[in-house]
């Protein structure tokens, strides 16, 4: 009896993935038939329109998208809508979705986020740890639950398409966009990407609450050597591997997101060797494409094919034709760049004149339009307002604190300083950090480059202080730490936000002002523990000596009270070092053999 249902059992679950894979099957075909025969519709405009990527903030006009048909718009850092809450943007999304489709064929857009730690350009949405922080968590189950949250956060407001994960694998934190990187090691790199590949799209990109994912930067943007980048520093610098040194460290990421099915990539600003990888198509089209199969669609990165050298004509035949299928124009005339008038003039002049084949436009077009019809864009091209109540809910919160306890890195805890005590004795706060959303935040969230300050929703590190306590009098603040005495200080320092180019560095040491807060309690023998904020390891080899505690919380968000639940003993530290710490300037490229202040991998627990 037993044998006979057994037999049965699995009888029926070969049927049923039979059933399965006939009704995949079934779809793609069908898609496969809907996609030809709209191509089949489309002129040569309405085809370069759809490889076309404006900014919302560049539209001259609103009717500009149903007129040239563009495939898709993108909110830049800090482009928001003029009341940045929740439901304004989900309006605006309408507003831009119900002019796409009164195109001639109403072809749904595509709309572009950079949703790089939670929904981070909504004021009033959960902020994640930054992917450094999530990197020290080492777990990709909590990487994939942020994920997860993040992509309901974004679908609620309508937005289609999240330029994440960042799959750098950085090795010179003077680079503004470590905090970008998981990890400095390939491998932690490729399992948390994956991880968030998953969270972002969901089993299914077809799920009305997921997200498309992108991997990016393509390739190699970790890497780059200092002094080859902008202003001499290293952002959009140039790699200088050998290709298998190329495939070793920075392609298994990528490799990763492609077996999980990520459906889009994103160029990098970078040079390979000095070709810039926007340019190329032995990356673009026969790595990418060819041999690691990848089906749907590269896009490029801000206005990066103006960087490839040559006049903007020949940028955009060059990127094209190695590879390039929609082009983030962005149309940002007012920052001296091109405008998508402009662009679409040069583009179509370019194939009229065979300088781009006409299959290769066929292609992109196939490729874009294909993933459209993948994620279920045709039968829902609005927002579901129903969802807007996940934004910044209770339970993404949770899930953010959670985050935040694992990421947290104890360094150093002499005479077990830590956990404090919730009653019982004095605990001074004090720095820049301690009471300051913006900060805690960093680059990335509401606007581009980040701000101090009270920028959005959340629970700063002093609050979640007080709240933590049994007696909210035994804890005094002083941002400066002058005129405050107790029994332990908690100083709360970092860095500035900052986000790509404007946080490159050439010395990574601690602000003047706030060793000077630490000095105020060190100097009268307060025991002290730093919490550092910043997006990467920084140089504090001569003053640790002072600290008698030391955490690093990286960027952890918007969630404050999971760097109190760490301070106070109510989660154990378990975060470890995905970054090695360096003594000095010297040890860049970070190399995990030298000699550090801290080994990758050290982290304490209680
Ligand atoms: C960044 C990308 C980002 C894009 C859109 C670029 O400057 O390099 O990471 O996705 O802008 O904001
Ligand atoms: C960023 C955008 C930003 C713009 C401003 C780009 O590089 O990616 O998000 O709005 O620069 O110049």
């Amino acid at each position: 009896m037993k044998i006979f249902t057994n037999i049965f059992a699995s009888l029926s679950i070969v049927l049923l993935l039979g059933a399965c894979s006939n009704s995949t099957e079934a779809t793609k075909a069908k898609n496969i038939a809907f996609v030809d025969s709209l191509i089949s519709k489309m002129t040569l405009e309405e085809k370069l329109g759809q490889m076309t990527q404006v900014d919302r903030q560049f539209l001259n006009d609103i009717s500009d998208i149903s007129k040239y048909g563009f495939g898709s718009l993108l909110s830049g850092g800090g482009s928001t809508p003029e009341v940045n809450e929740p439901k304004a943007w989900a309006e605006m999304y309408d507003s831009y979705q119900k002019e796409a489709l009164k195109s001639r064929l109403q072809i749904p857009l595509l709309y572009g986020i950079d949703a790089v730690h939670g929904h981070n350009n909504v004021v009033g949405a959960t902020i994640f740890p930054h992917n450094i922080g999530l990197g020290a968590t080492r777990d990709p189950k909590i990487v994939e639950a942020v994920a997860r949250a993040t992509a309901l956060e974004v679908a609620a407001t309508g937005i289609d398409w999240d330029f994440a994960p960042c799959l750098a694998v950085p090795d010179d934190y003077r680079w503004g966009r470590t905090y970008e990187g998981f990890s400095e090691d390939t491998e932690l790199v490729t399992e948390l990407g994956g991880a968030a590949v998953r969270g972002y799209q969901s089993a299914n990109i077809n799920n009305p609450n997921s997200v498309l994912a992108c991997a990016k930067h393509f390739i190699g943007d970790g890497g780059t050597s200092f002094g080859t980048g902008l202003n001499k520093l290293i952002d959009r610098g140039n790699l200088a591997v050998s290709e298998d040194e190329l495939r070793k460290r920075h392609l298994p990421p990528f490799q990763k997101a492609i077996d999980e099915g990520v459906a889009t990539f994103m160029a990098a600003y970078n040079t390979w060797n000095d070709l810039k990888c926007h340019a190329n198509k032995f990356l673009l089209t026969d790595l990418l494409k060819e041999e690691l199969g990848f089906k749907g669609f590269v896009v490029s990165d801000w206005a990066a094919i103006e960087e490839i050298p040559g006049d903007y004509k020949s940028d955009i035949i060059t990127s094209i034709n190695a590879g390039i299928d929609m082009v983030m124009v962005p149309g940002a005339v007012k920052f001296g760049n091109e405008s998508y008038e402009n662009f679409l003039k040069l583009f179509k002049e370019s194939v009229d004149e065979g300088l781009i084949p006409m299959n290769r436009i066929d292609d992109a077009v196939r490729r874009i339009l294909m993933i459209k019809k993948q994620s279920g864009l045709f039968e829902r091209p609005f927002s579901d307002q129903s969802l807007l109540t996940y934004i910044g809910s209770q339970n993404h919160r949770q899930i953010a604190r959670e985050a935040v306890q694992k990421s947290m890195v104890l360094l150093k805890n002499k005479n077990d300083m830590l956990p404090l005590p919730k009653s019982g004795k004095k605990i001074i706060v004090a720095g820049r950090g301690a009471d300051n959303i913006g900060m805690q935040s960093g680059g990335w969230t509401i606007s581009w480059q980040g701000e101090m300050g009270n920028t959005t929703d959340g629970t700063t590190i002093l609050e979640a202080i007080r709240s933590a306590v049994n007696d909210e009098t035994s804890v005094e603040y002083s941002v400066d730490g002058k005129g405050v005495t107790g029994d332990v200080a908690v100083v709360v320092i970092g860095e500035k936000p900052y986000a790509e180019m404007e946080g490159d560095r050439k010395d990574l040491k601690i602000a003047k002002e706030d060793l000077a807060v630490i000095s105020r309690f060190s100097d009268k023998n307060i025991p002290v523990v730093v919490v550092l904020l910043s997006g990467r390891p920084m140089i504090v080899t001569e003053e640790l000596d002072e600290w008698d505690g030391f955490i690093a919380a990286w960027l952890p968000g918007t969630e404050g009270a999971g760097v109190a639940d760490v301070l106070f003993g109510d989660y154990n530290p378990t975060g470890k070092l995905s970054f090695s710490w360096p003594k000095n300037m010297d040890q860049f490229p970070i190399n995990p053999e030298d000699d550090h202040l801290y080994k990758f991998g050290f982290g304490l627990s209680y």
